[in-house]
């Protein structure tokens, strides 16, 4: 299986300066799950249930690469107002379909 790429942009780094994090993965996790697992500190406040949008992201590219949002996302982000390139990074798993790169922002 191939890996991708998920591109936190302008984490804050060690120093404060403000980097792009990148973190090589393989598909099929959220994007909340990947933050976790590389020790990103990423609010999510009801657990990854879809309930809180404190997890959402900003996709910046590689749309594509993503899940589609599910039902549950989608009520969630009508309620909100979300446009379409805000995910919940707790429902928005990584794909690898025509690229192997998104950039997402918290
Ligand atoms: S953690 Fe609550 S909506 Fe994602």
């Amino acid at each position: 299986m191939n890996n991708i790429e998920i591109i936190y942009v302008e984490e804050i780094d060690e120093n404060q300066q403000k980097k792009d994090k990148i973190i090589t993965t393989n598909p099929g996790k959220t994007i909340l799950e990947i933050s976790l697992e590389n020790h990103i500190p990423h609010a999510h406040a009801c657990g990854g249930n879809a309930k809180c949008s404190t997890c959402r992201v900003m996709i910046i590219s590689g749309m594509e690469n993503l899940s589609e949002p599910s039902i549950i996302e989608n009520h969630l982000a009508q309620k909100k107002g979300f446009g379409r390139n805000i995910r919940l990074a707790c429902q928005t798993k990584s794909l690898w379909k025509y690229k192997n790169k998104t950039s997402c922002k918290r």
